[in-house]
């Protein structure tokens, strides 16, 4: 058996120089040693854009462009944890001053991005955070709010079924410091967009003056607040003005590769910056992720508003053909119901991926994004009026009671008869979904 031994460093030999450790000078394109998986045929890549371009699970299924790679490769290359990349801080900034805030963190995840805020918002427990039951922060977060901050959550269900008002809000806080049964809210988490739905301006200016009022913070997760801006005509610092910390999203809707912001009072940001390492999430040379990130931004964000055209095309003519929409798309994103024509969402799932040029298709949701090809619209719509019509040869008659699968905010995502928890069907298995 062969020993290691460490040996003690020489001492550097006065003989060596600078040229002794020159590495050969790098190529453009270094070569990778090449294994069975180590190059991707560019056609692959080819094939996996016309694929995303006929995918409506997700906008996060959205691939970088060969503009992305172009802005990547002139990056700065420096150490972000020792905070030396030119490209990343340069970024921070301007989102920095896009949202209004002082400072801004680039971070992997919006997850991380969430998690970081309510850290760092949350000083010394017993505490509760404030948020829709739906929201992301609260269902697909696995429980981190609890893991990371020992956050008590209170989830409340919206009573117009579309977006929480502070009368859904102000009774369920906990404001009494000294009732010791009680965690005592300390920050409100809104949505914008949620599940693909505008919360409208107004009522969030309510609900930030009642809660700054009484000294509770705001925080929005806003991974696709693009989508609003975009929507709305509206400035992004306009939409994140309510808030004191603003998570937003490049890697969904605007096709990055990878990262998420977060914003706020500069101090706030330091401490992040410091639970983000903490975490284990300080990552080094992000210049070109950064980077793409921008460009992201800048042509992406342009073309939200076609995307949502586009998901209304498909809304209008789904209802023409008697399919019930359980949530309308006020952005990129409607949730449908197929079982009023007598389509289990299931069948349709199996049925697009059977197609000679497949469709993807998950649970109830239907999400158009810029990469989205209209061609799989119509190819879409053309399956659900081909199985509404064999499910009537086969005796289907249509009633006008909505299906088992709504539930009480009339969006939620389709539910195995038993299961408490969302299960989202896809090839027979279930999948998350964000
Ligand atoms: C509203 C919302 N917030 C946060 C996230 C988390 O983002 P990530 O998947 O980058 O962690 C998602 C993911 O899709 C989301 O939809």
């Amino acid at each position: 058996m062969t020993v290691f031994t460490i040996a003690a460093p020489p001492s550097a030999p006065s003989s060596i120089t600078a040229s002794d450790f020159k590495l050969p000078p790098p190529t453009r394109t270094q070569s990778l040693s090449k294994g069975p998986e180590a190059v991707v045929d560019k056609h692959d890549n080819v094939a996996m854009l016309h694929r995303v371009s006929r995918d409506f699970r997700s906008d996060t299924l959205t691939i970088p462009t060969d503009d992305m790679f172009i802005v990547m490769a002139n990056a700065s290359r420096g150490d972000d944890v020792y905070e030396e990349d030119a490209t990343t801080t340069a970024f921070e900034a301007q989102i920095a001053a896009l949202t209004g805030k002082e400072a801004a963190l680039f971070v992997a995840t919006g997850t991380l991005s969430n998690q970081l805020a309510i850290r760092t918002h949350l000083h010394q427990p017993p505490y509760s955070i404030v948020c829709d039951v739906r929201s992301h922060i609260n269902t697909y977060e696995s429980g981190g709010a609890a893991f990371h901050s020992g956050a008590h959550m209170i989830p409340i269900t919206p009573s117009n079924k579309h977006h929480l008002t502070w009368e859904d809000i102000e009774p369920r806080l906990v404001l009494a410091e000294e009732e010791v049964h009680s965690a005592p809210t300390r920050l409100i988490c809104l949505e914008n967009t949620l599940n693909g739905t505008i919360f409208p301006q107004e009522e969030i200016v309510r609900i930030a003056n009642e809660a700054h009022h009484l000294g509770i913070q705001m925080h929005v997760d806003g991974a696709r607040l693009w989508n609003v801006a975009a929507e709305t005509d509206t400035p992004i610092h306009t939409l994140c003005k309510p808030f004191d910390t603003v998570n937003m999203c490049f890697s969904k809707g605007l096709g990055a590769p990878v990262g998420s912001i977060l914003a706020g009072p500069a101090k706030f940001i330091r401490k992040a910056r410091h639970f983000r390492k903490i975490f284990g999430a300080g990552q080094r040379q992000t210049g070109p992720l950064a980077a793409a990130a921008k460009l992201a931004v800048e042509t992406s964000l342009p073309k939200l508003k076609a995307t949502h055209e586009l998901a209304r095309y498909a809304q209008a003519e789904l209802e023409k053909l008697g399919v019930r929409i359980i949530t309308p798309a006020e952005t990129g994103m409607l949730f449908i119901d197929t079982q009023s024509v007598g389509i289990h969402p299931a069948e349709l799932t199996e049925r697009a991926e059977r197609l000679s040029d497949p469709l993807y298709v998950r649970t109830q949701r239907l999400v158009m994004h810029f990469q989205t090809d209209p061609q799989a619209v119509v190819d879409l719509l053309q399956l659900v009026a081909q199985m509404k019509q064999e499910k009537l040869d086969q005796g289907f008659v249509a009633t006008d009671n909505p299906s088992a699968i709504e539930g009480p905010t009339g969006n939620v995502y389709i539910r195995a008869a038993g299961d408490k928890l969302p299960r989202y069907m896809f090839n027979n298995t279930t999948r998350n979904c964000t």
